[in-house]
């Protein structure tokens, strides 16, 4: 399709037709604050920090949510814009409790860095409580209603990037909440515990229970891993303090899960602290298990092998090859069961 062209804080600047002033703003290395926008999923429009100006509208447009058009003339950073901006924050802040001593975003926060870079240090308006209980029955999410700020960035990646389904808009007005099915509790309701709506919101309304107290941004170095619990081989960011894991999250730009979890991957992750844990192999005697070496085990297990195909034939035994495998391990296992044992008695338990 033919570029068309656009002036943009004084430059004339291409554009593709079908995208956002954000997206031309962007794609030409132009900043413009963004809250409720949720990269990947459709612009909601709920925030109006990323308004901008436009010569010759009346009034000034989200620019994540309005389509470009060419011969627009936008200027994204004037005193208006400022001032729009300013007031939208201060309204934000006004609403619910921002307090953010005790915050676990702090530091992590869009919120809390819109007021810092637009210089919000006093509030005109007097503080509106937020009238929803803290939801805290669960054993993996906290909702705190009175730190929301309604950008909806939860709903979209419950919706949009997990499909679940599980959160949307309800009421109106002072009384607006988002909601879990027909306004029930997260473990009541269709919510699957993936956390995507922990990892979108921009703010401590979501806050990772296990995590809670356990580290700020500040104080946690990020390790970039592969998640074990599958062979699907999700990307990780493990928050790590003190040489302990206090949360997990999907890394946003890494394929192949692109920022998305499941419950195991997100909240999974304390396994590897537990003290049930097997640390040798163990063999089961008269009913009970006792610890064993490796190579007792492994004689034991080849032993048992050869006792059953000699009795029974090569077709009375079968693999299924674990999921969490790596792949190398999986072909290894196939070529002893086709190769050794002479049966294609081989399966892998993610095939069905
Ligand atoms: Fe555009 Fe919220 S980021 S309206």
């Amino acid at each position: 399709m033919a570029m068309k062209t656009l002036t943009l804080n004084g430059s004339t600047v291409e554009f593709e037709p079908g995208q956002t002033i954000l997206e031309v703003a962007r794609a030409h290395g132009v900043h413009i604050p963004t809250l409720c926008y949720l990269d990947g999923c459709t612009a909601t429009g709920a925030c109006r920090i990323c308004v901008v100006e436009v010569k010759g509208a009346r009034s000034l447009v989200a620019s994540c949510s309005t389509p470009a058009e060419g011969g627009m003339d936008i200027c994204t950073d004037s005193e208006r814009v400022r001032q729009s901006r300013r007031l939208t924050i201060e309204l934000l802040l006004a609403s619910g409790n921002h307090n953010c001593i005790t915050c676990e975003m702090s530091g992590d926060c869009t919120l809390q860095d819109l007021a810092y870079s637009y210089g919000v240090d006093t509030i005109r308006f007097p503080n509106t409580p937020q009238p929803h209980a803290k939801e805290d029955m669960n054993p993996f999410i906290i909702r705190d209603f009175s730190r929301c700020i309604l950008c909806s960035r939860c709903v979209q990646s419950c919706q949009e990037v997990q499909v679940n389904r599980a959160i949307s808009n309800g009421y109106r007005g002072p009384t607006a909440k988002i909601i879990a099915g027909c306004d029930q509790r997260y473990d009541q309701s269709d919510c699957v515990f993936c956390g995507q709506c922990v990892q979108a919101c921009p703010v401590g309304a979501l806050i990772e229970k296990k995590g809670r107290f356990q580290g700020r941004a500040k104080d946690v170095d990020k390790v970039r891993t592969t998640c074990p619990y599958c062979g699907v081989g999700c990307q990780l960011w493990l928050h790590v303090k003190d040489g302990r894991i206090v949360k997990v999250t999907g890394v946003e730009d890494g394929a192949p899960n692109k920022g998305r979890l499941c419950v195991k991957g997100r909240f999974g992750y304390d396994f590897i602290y537990s003290d049930e844990r097997n640390k040798t192999p163990l063999i089961k005697e008269n009913g009970e298990f006792r610890e064993a070496s490796w190579e007792e085990a492994l004689d034991l297990v080849a032993n048992k092998f050869r006792e059953i195909i000699e009795k029974h034939g090569s077709d009375a035994v079968a693999g299924v090859s674990c999921a969490r495998s790596l792949n190398e391990d999986s072909y290894q296992m196939q070529k002893l069961f086709r190769a050794v044992f002479k049966t294609n008695n081989i399966d892998h338990c993610a095939r069905t």
